[in-house]
């Protein structure tokens, strides 16, 4: 991990565009040649983030996600910045745009939608537990593949994902109003039927997951 002076930073987000801001200041910023430069706050005073910083999980997690066959960013600077306190990671954009860009702009959504449910048993069938799995966290590649941003709260388990991490994983993803609403349009019942076709759930657990879901 580099440590950046404060002048170094400023250096490195000259001439950048904010994608993403919170009340506490920049979240994600884009630069001119295309690499974006994220920015992690560390929440409490005393955090498991001091020592293990989002920067690193971010980094680990994105490299793990690219070796097991899920496209995601490929970070080439991990810093720490004491000046503005936050820890950051740059990495090229990926090219593609995020669903909710996607499907917001479609008409015809239906295969989007399908190969969604399809990518989300993928991610479970692969034991990768995404908390933040949501329209704006996944994009779709030129090539028309699925890969994930926004990578560092995400666990890769030993066991098979629970019905409990599922659910939370499905609720997420409904959570948003306007995200929500793609869903209903194409139908949740339907969406969670395309997931369960493609998902190792085992088969006496199926018939209670919409319950589950919708409940
Ligand atoms: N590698 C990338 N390729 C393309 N676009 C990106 C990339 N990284 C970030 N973006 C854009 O910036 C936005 C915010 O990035 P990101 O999801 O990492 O930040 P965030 O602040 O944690 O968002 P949120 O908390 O709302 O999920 C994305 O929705 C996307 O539009
Ligand atoms: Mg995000």
């Amino acid at each position: 991990m580099r440590l950046l002076s404060g002048e170094a930073y400023r250096r490195l987000v000259q001439d950048t565009r904010v994608l993403e801001h919170d009340r506490f200041g920049d979240k994600v910023l884009r630069r001119r040649d295309d690499r974006v430069i994220k920015l992690f706050r560390t929440k409490r005073l005393l955090s498991l983030s001091l020592i293990y910083p989002y920067s690193l999980r971010f980094s680990r997690n994105a490299r793990k996600l690219n070796r097991l066959g899920v496209p995601s960013v490929e970070v080439e600077q991990l810093f720490y910045c004491a000046s503005i306190r936050r820890h950051g990671v740059v990495y090229p954009l990926l090219p593609g745009e995020t669903l909710g860009c996607l499907l917001e702009g479609r008409p015809n959504r239906d295969d989007l939608m399908q190969q969604l449910a399809r990518f989300i048993a993928e991610l479970h069938q692969k034991k990768i537990y995404f908390r933040s799995l949501h329209l704006g966290n996944i994009l779709q590649l030129p090539d028309g593949r699925l890969g994930l941003i926004d990578v560092a709260d995400l666990r890769f388990s030993l066991l098979p994902l629970t019905l409990w991490q599922r659910r939370r994983n499905f609720r997420h993803l409904l959570r948003r109003a306007e995200h929500r609403a793609l869903f209903e349009q194409f139908g949740i019942e339907r969406f969670i039927e395309h997931y369960l076709d493609a998902a190792d759930v085992p088969q006496q657990k199926k018939a209670g997951f919409q319950t589950l879901i919708m409940g």
